[in-house]
C-alpha cells in the first residue's frame, strides 16, 4: 500500500524513532504534492533529448526550505527523495554538486565551446526530473552566476528542484563581493521556488546528542559506540567523501553524510594541511566524528600542532566534536614543547564535550 508523506512520519513518531514536531509536520503536504505530480508524469521517452518534458501540465513549484541546523530540513527532504518514486531523480550535497560541475565545465571547455554551462545543463536535464540539493550555501560570485544560469535552464526545462540551507535566499551571499550580480539569483529562487521556513524551535541534532558522552577513551574500544552515533546522525549513510576546495587545492575527508564527517586523526593531522584546510572543513561539516588520537608528545610535533589548529577551527565554527583518544584530553601532550599551547586545546575539548556547547542556533 501507498503512505503518504504525512503518513510515514507520523508512523516514525509512532514507533518513537521520530518526535512530534508541528513545524515539520506542515511541511509534508507541500512536499506530498510535489510527490504526487512527479510519480504522476509520463515516463518520458528514450532518446528524447534536451529532456523537454511534454508540458501538459506545468510543473509545480520546488522547495527552498531554510531554518537553523539541525532542524530536519535535509531528513524532510530525504524522506520526501526517498519516497518519491520515478526513476529520474538526483539527491546531491550542494559543495559535492558544485564539483562536479565545475570538472564537467572544465571538461566541455576543452571542446572550445562558447558556451560550456549549456550542454553540461542537457545532460542533467536528460536524466534528471527531480533534483534534491542539499545544503546549498553560496560563498563566491562565479559559483552564484553558474548555479543562477543552470537553475534556470533546468526549471525551464521542467526539472522540479529541491533545496536546503540555512538561510532564507536574500541572505545567501549576504556580505559578498560584487552582490549586486546576485541579486538576479535571488529573484530567481523566489519566483521559481517555494521559499518556506522550518519554524521548529528544536535543534535534535543537538538533542540527540544531548547527554550522550562524546569523549571516548582509550580509543580502542570506542569504536562500536562511534559506529552507532554515525548511524543515529546519518540514519546508517554509508557516507561518501567530502571534497572541499581550498586555494586552488582540494582537502578531503574520507566519510560525509548528513552534516557529519568522520576521519581518523592520522587522515587529518598527520597530512601536511594547514589552518586554511582547517577552517575549510569545519565550515561545512556540523558534526566531526574524530578517531584514535594518540598521546602527543615532541616526537609527533607536527601533528600535535596541526590537532591544536583543527580544534581551534572547530571550537569557533561551533562543530560537534565527537572523538576516541588514548587518554583524557589534559593527558594527551603532558611534556615537552607546545605542551604549554596544548593546555588550550586540552580544554576545549573538555568544554566541547559538555551539554550545552554549540546548542547556539543558526
Ligand atoms: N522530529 C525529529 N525527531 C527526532 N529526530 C529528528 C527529528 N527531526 C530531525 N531529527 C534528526 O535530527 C538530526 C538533524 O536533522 P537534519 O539533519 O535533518 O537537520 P537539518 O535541518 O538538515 O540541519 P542542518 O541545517 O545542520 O543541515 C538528524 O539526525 C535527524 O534524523
Ligand atoms: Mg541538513
Amino acid at each position: 500500500m501507498r503512505h503518504t508523506l504525512t503518513q510515514m512520519y507520523d508512523a516514525r513518531v509512532a514507533q518513537g524513532t521520530l518526535r512530534p514536531d508541528p513545524a515539520q509536520h506542515a511541511i509534508l503536504p507541500m512536499l506530498e504534492d510535489l510527490r504526487n505530480w512527479l510519480e504522476a508524469q509520463p515516463a518520458r521517452r528514450p532518446g528524447l533529448l534536451s529532456g523537454l518534458f511534454a508540458r501538459s501540465a506545468a510543473p509545480p513549484k520546488g522547495q527552498y526550505l531554510w531554518g537553523g541546523v539541525g532542524r530536519g530540513k535535509s531528513m524532510l527532504m530525504d524522506m520526501f527523495h526517498a519516497a518519491t518514486d520515478i526513476p529520474a531523480k538526483r539527491r546531491v550535497h550542494f559543495h559535492a554538486f558544485m564539483q562536479d560541475l565545475h570538472r564537467q565545465l572544465h571538461a566541455v571547455r576543452k571542446t572550445g565551446t562558447d558556451d560550456p554551462l549549456s550542454p553540461v545543463a542537457a545532460e542533467i536535464i536528460n536524466d534528471t526530473r527531480l533534483l534534491c540539493c542539499d545544503e546549498m550555501q553560496i560563498t563566491d560570485i562565479t559559483d552564484a552566476m553558474i548555479v543562477g544560469r543552470l537553475f534556470q535552464m533546468l526549471l525551464d526545462a521542467g526539472v522540479v528542484i529541491v533545496t536546503t540551507s540555512n538561510r532564507p535566499p536574500a541572505d545567501l551571499y549576504k556580505d559578498g563581493l560584487n552582490r549586486a550580480a546576485f541579486l538576479p539569483f535571488i529573484d530567481l529562487l523566489h519566483n521559481r521556488l517555494t521559499v518556506t521556513k522550518l519554524e521548529s524551535p528544536t535543534d535534535y541534532r543537538q538533542h540527540r546528542l544531548t547527554g550522550a558522552q562524546v569523549y571516548f577513551h582509550p580509543a580502542g574500544r570506542a569504536q562500536s559506540a562511534l559506529n552507532a552515533i554515525w548511524a543515529d546522525l546519518t540514519g546508517g549513510a554509508a557516507g561518501a567523501p567530502l571534497r572541499l576546495p581550498v586555494n586552488g587545492r582540494t582537502v578531503e575527508v574520507a566519510r560525509f553524510a548528513n552534516g557529519t564527517a568522520r576521519a581518523s586523526f592520522w587522515e587529518l593531522c598527520a597530512k601536511p594541511l594547514g589552518s586554511a584546510d582547517y577552517l575549510s572543513i569545519a565550515g561545512a561539516v556540523r558534526v566531526l566524528i574524530l578517531e584514535d588520537i594518540p598521546h602527543l608528545s615532541a616526537t609527533n610535533y607536527n601533528e600535535a600542532k596541526r590537532f591544536v589548529i583543527l580544534v581551534d577551527a572547530l571550537y569557533e565554527a561551533k562543530v560537534r566534536l565527537i572523538c576516541s583518544a588514548a587518554d583524557e584530553p589534559e593527558r594527551l601532550y603532558i611534556e615537552g614543547t607546545g605542551s604549554f599551547e596544548f593546555e588550550r586545546t586540552a580544554s576545549r575539548l573538555r568544554e566541547m564535550q559538555s551539554e550545552g556547547w554549540a546548542a547556539v542556533t543558526a
